[in-house]
């Protein structure tokens, strides 16, 4: 049986076609790919190693860590930290700049992620993925990174993606130049090309919302959903359907393949916490806009592009409604005329 183009060799290649690149970023890719692969295997055998439930202690943004985000968080560190493509690291489950122990060289990526995204999935057997971002350090920049350093905008982004561990692991990513979907092959342990350029379908009639807020939501969202909801009788003259996995990479994911919207608003219980929406900039917001956008869509706090949104902390949040481009730009419209 041939083996398809595997993800290593698909990067090889695109190496090759860009000139002066000097391999530092296809074997970062590479590491990646392999905590990646790590990750899937300790989510996979689940209870039969003892990796669920929860770790007995709380992130910087005060959630109870599981058990597996620590592990996803140590798996993608100790993988990433000796090569020397990296200059330093940020995590959600990390309340600072990870920096590299001393014995190792520094290279001049910046890293960022979301180990373990959807892990309330974890102990349901639900669907849970990896978000990551590549960042070049600023030029210029001396010593250790700091949190400065990692403040950039989605923009300035060189590569992200994601893993999704469902049924099957899949990796979808983008350098900028359209996006590429790979699924592991469990039987010779490599990521297989299997979705070339995806491209995000216009015509949709999918919408991914956790509907328990609905009281709290402003009245754009509220509009938006409520056409939805209204159906054939409604101003969309269409049926609508509503989908929500608990995992933003698994909703987004299905968004890439089916077409449709994924929002997770700002809403009036968030701002009384003085929070602007709940997903996090830099390690889950940016990495899936570049991804979205990349594959034709759009990512949008309903008033702003998220990826030119200038952070002003590593853990910021921010509003995020990405998908195909009529829907996110309906719901904007719907901010606008609200404004
Ligand atoms: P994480 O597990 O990394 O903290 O992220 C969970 C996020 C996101 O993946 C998901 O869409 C959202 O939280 C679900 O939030 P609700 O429980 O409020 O629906
Ligand atoms: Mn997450
Ligand atoms: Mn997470």
């Amino acid at each position: 049986m041939p083996i398809g183009t595997t993800i290593t060799e698909y990067f090889i290649e695109e190496q090759r076609r860009i000139k002066g690149v000097s391999g530092d970023f296809t074997a970062l890719i590479n590491d990646i790919v392999i905590a990646c692969k790590a990750i899937s295997s300790a989510v996979r055998y689940g209870s039969l190693v003892g990796v669920l439930g929860a770790a007995d202690t709380e992130n910087i943004q005060g959630e109870t860590q599981k058990k597996l985000d620590v592990i996803s968080n140590n798996i993608f560190i100790n993988r990433n930290e000796w090569a020397g493509h990296v200059a330093a690291m940020a995590s959600e489950e990390m309340a600072d700049v990870y920096h590299l122990p001393t014995q190792y060289p520094r290279g001049k990526y910046l890293l960022v992620f979301d180990p373990l995204d959807g892990s309330t999935n974890t102990d349901v057997n639900g669907p849970v993925g990896t978000i990551f971002s590549i960042m070049r350090r600023p030029e210029g920049a001396t010593g250790e990174p700091t949190e400065e350093d990692f403040l950039q905008s989605g923009v300035r982004q060189v590569c992200a993606g994601y893993a999704l561990f469902g049924p099957s692991t899949m990796m979808v990513l983008t350098t900028g130049h359209g996006v590429n979907g790979f699924t592991l092959d469990q039987r010779i342990g490599e990521f297989i090309l299997t979705n070339p350029n995806m491209r995000l379908r216009e015509e949709t009639q999918d919408f991914s919302i956790n509907t328990a807020y609905m009281r709290f939501w402003d009245p754009p969202v509220r509009r938006y959903i409520d056409e939805c909801l209204a159906g054939k009788e409604g101003p969309r003259r269409k049926d609508f359907n509503m989908r929500w996995a608990g995992a933003m990479i698994a909703d987004i994911h299905r968004v890439l393949i089916n077409g449709g919207v994924f929002l997770y608003p700002t809403d009036r219980k968030l701002r009384a916490k003085n929070q602007e929406g709940k997903l996090r900039l830099l390690y889950e917001a940016n990495p899936m806009s570049f991804v979205v956008e990349q594959a034709g869509g759009l990512a949008s706090t309903g008033t702003q592009r998220i990826m030119e949104l200038q952070p002003t902390n590593l853990h910021q949040r921010c509003p995020v409604i990405m998908g195909s481009k009529s829907e996110v730009e309906r719901i904007v419209s719907y901010h606008l005329e609200a404004q």
